[in-house]
């Protein structure tokens, strides 16, 4: 299985990880198990188990997660199949909402105790607003837990271009590269190109982490069999409405004539599109409520995709 850097940093990663979100509802979270309502720790540990078995090398989770439920759900799945610390990579998110800069050390024991014993590799600012403190104060507080070997790299989440090249010079101070930018960038979602984020990721050579990089499933070319409409938590929480799913029929087409060469299926070549398009700069962590999910997602990492077969999927969803 191929291997990345995460940014500038010595964390290696496989270009496609396992979103754990979908673990958020595991051990009680009543708000997690309305996002996603089917996880259960069993679950959760067969999903890992997939992830495992085909390659994955890291997992991204968050506090907000269902308040550490996710965390704690993957720390036992990875701990259920015998995973030894630092045999993969961890990466988990600060939830900035109403919290002063002081949050950031002041919760960490929380994280680690959360994801125990697996170690922290990569702790990112979930998002770039909300916090009562400015960008520059959660940096410094995040420098000092990869200076006191807390966490191995920083990252960030949700930022802008502008954002993100300040992060990175503020990290810089410290001597400590800005690892990772995580956003949404899926064929359906290519905001990247035209907001700068793309073009100051590979000029600052931090890597961009691709959330629902099959847009909630809609890439999957699930809901577009006839009466198989997403559910109401789906459309309204995640956007999966019938008006998107109608447009991007002409993308699902092509993506799965292109799978039936790979004996694929398109979700499997929505992410291979992803994690080469854009060279090396952009990673994935599709999410997965089911083991075959994990298992299809680990195996996109393998598919090699021509010239012909990329261009003809960018300029099928350019619009
Ligand atoms: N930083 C942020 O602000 C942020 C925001 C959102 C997500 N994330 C991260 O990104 C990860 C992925 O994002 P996401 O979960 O929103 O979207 P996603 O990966 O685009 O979609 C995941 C969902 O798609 C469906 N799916 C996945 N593989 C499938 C397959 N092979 N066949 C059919 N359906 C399949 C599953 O739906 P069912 O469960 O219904 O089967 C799964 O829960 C999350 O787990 C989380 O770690 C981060």
């Amino acid at each position: 299985v191929e291997s990345r850097r995460l940014g500038g940093t010595e964390v290696a990663i496989t270009p496609i990880g396992l979103g754990c979100m979908q673990f958020s509802g595991v051990g009680g979270g009543r708000m997690g198990r309305r996002m996603y309502p089917s996880v259960t720790q069993e679950v959760a540990d067969e999903v890992v188990g997939a992830a495992l078995d085909g390659g994955i090398g890291w997992f991204d989770t968050a506090e907000m997660y269902g308040r550490g439920a996710s965390e704690r759900a993957l720390a036992h799945a990875l701990a259920a199949r015998g995973v030894a610390p630092g045999r993969v990579a961890v990466a988990t998110k600060w939830l900035p909402l109403g919290r002063t800069a002081r949050g950031i050390g002041g919760t960490i024991d929380r994280r680690v105790g959360a994801l125990a014993p697996y170690p922290i590799d990569l702790y990112q600012i979930h998002v770039p607003f909300g916090s009562l403190a400015r960008h520059r104060a959660q940096l410094a507080a995040m420098a000092r837990l990869v200076e006191a070997g807390t966490v191995r790299a920083v990252g960030v989440s949700n930022f802008s271009a502008r954002q993100m090249a300040a992060a990175h010079r503020t990290l810089a101070a410290h001597g400590i590269p800005l690892a990772s930018n995580q956003v949404h960038i899926s064929l359906l979602h290519r905001d990247i190109e035209r907001d700068g984020v793309l073009d100051a990721a590979r000029e600052l050579g931090v890597t961009l982490i691709a959330y629902s990089p099959l847009d909630s499933g809609l890439l999957t070319g699930r809901y577009h069999a006839a009466g198989a409409a997403a559910p109401t938590w789906r459309r309204l929480g995640f956007g999966v409405t019938a008006r998107r799913v109608r447009r991007a029929a002409p993308v699902i087409d092509a993506l799965t004539g292109i799978a039936h060469r790979y004996g694929a299926t398109p979700a499997q070549v929505a992410l291979a599109w992803l994690v080469t398009f854009y060279g090396d700069t952009v990673v994935a962590i599709p999410g997965a409520s089911k083991p075959r999910q994990a298992t299809e997602a680990a195996a996109a990492g393998a598919i090699r995709l021509d010239r012909a077969e990329l261009d003809r999927l960018d300029e099928l969803s350019r619009g």
